[in-house]
């Protein structure tokens, strides 16, 4: 998947993706924004905001600023905002997640639900996450990860080959997405119905703010190289080991 083919499925996903994807999965967008503190003043970032699905969870007391590579997406949040009027809705911007357009700890907290197997470089975005939050910060990934259970898989890998037309990666390797951002997640919940989908919550350590973060990125690089040789990338390898990771 690229950038031109993600456009292009959520150019035509924009006019009904909130029937699609709407009220079904909230319940992970709710338990998302409930991983921030949302202290006043709070300036929070989400990547790939989509259509705004996510923005009457936050406190009215914080900044929320969205991001997305898809201007019809946006387009559909901003109609949105002007129902609802989300005043703790800072800027709406298109911006691509992997090159992000803040400077370095910017934000109290990062979020990207349902991206992470959208965009083309997972581990890029990723990256940039922890790069414009402040230490202490969270930093929350909600998605679809592969399944565990040998039917899904099947039907998992026969879909993978439409990814660039469906729009997201249906075999989307949790292992593999843990390994190329090179840091553990504090924890994994499984959400949304038979918790198909995962929220995981990482925190930006003060390691990392310290200088740490090269040495964390070259060793996510590497994995994401070694990964890379497998010819797997993020997608595949559902015959790994479970996540060594806590599921909460
Ligand atoms: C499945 S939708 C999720 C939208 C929203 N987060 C939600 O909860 O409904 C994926 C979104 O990620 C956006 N996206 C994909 N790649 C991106 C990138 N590189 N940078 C920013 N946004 C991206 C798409 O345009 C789309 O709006």
């Amino acid at each position: 998947m690229d950038l031109t083919s993600v456009r292009k499925s959520y150019r035509f996903y924009a006019p009904i993706y909130d029937f699609i994807f709407g009220r079904i999965v909230n319940e992970g967008r709710r338990k998302a924004v409930a991983c921030f503190p949302q202290q006043p003043g709070d300036r929070i970032l989400e990547i790939g905001v989509g259509t705004g699905l996510s923005l009457g969870y936050y406190s009215e007391e914080i900044e929320v600023v969205g991001i997305d590579v898809s201007p019809e997406m946006l387009r559909r949040a901003e109609q949105r905002i002007s129902q609802h009027r989300h005043r703790h809705l800072r800027k709406l911007l298109e911006m691509d997640a992997e090159k992000l357009e803040f400077p370095d700890n910017s934000f109290h907290g990062a979020v990207a639900m349902y991206v992470a197997s959208v965009v083309p470089n997972p581990e890029a975005m990723m990256r940039e996450m922890f790069r414009v939050c402040r230490p202490g910060s969270p930093v929350v990934v909600l998605n679809h990860f592969a399944s565990n259970r040998r039917s899904l898989q099947k039907m998992e890998r026969y879909f993978a080959r439409f990814s660039s037309r469906l729009g997201f990666k249906p075999d989307f390797c949790l292992n593999n997405f843990v390994e190329v951002t090179g840091r553990e997640p504090q924890a994994i919940h499984p959400v949304n119905f038979g918790g198909y989908w995962k929220l995981l919550e990482f925190r930006v350590d003060e390691e990392a703010a310290a200088g740490g973060a090269k040495a964390i990125d070259a060793a996510a690089h590497a994995a994401a190289a070694a990964i890379a040789a497998t010819g797997e990338g993020t997608n595949g390898d559902q015959e790994s080991p479970p996540p060594r990771v806590r599921v909460v």
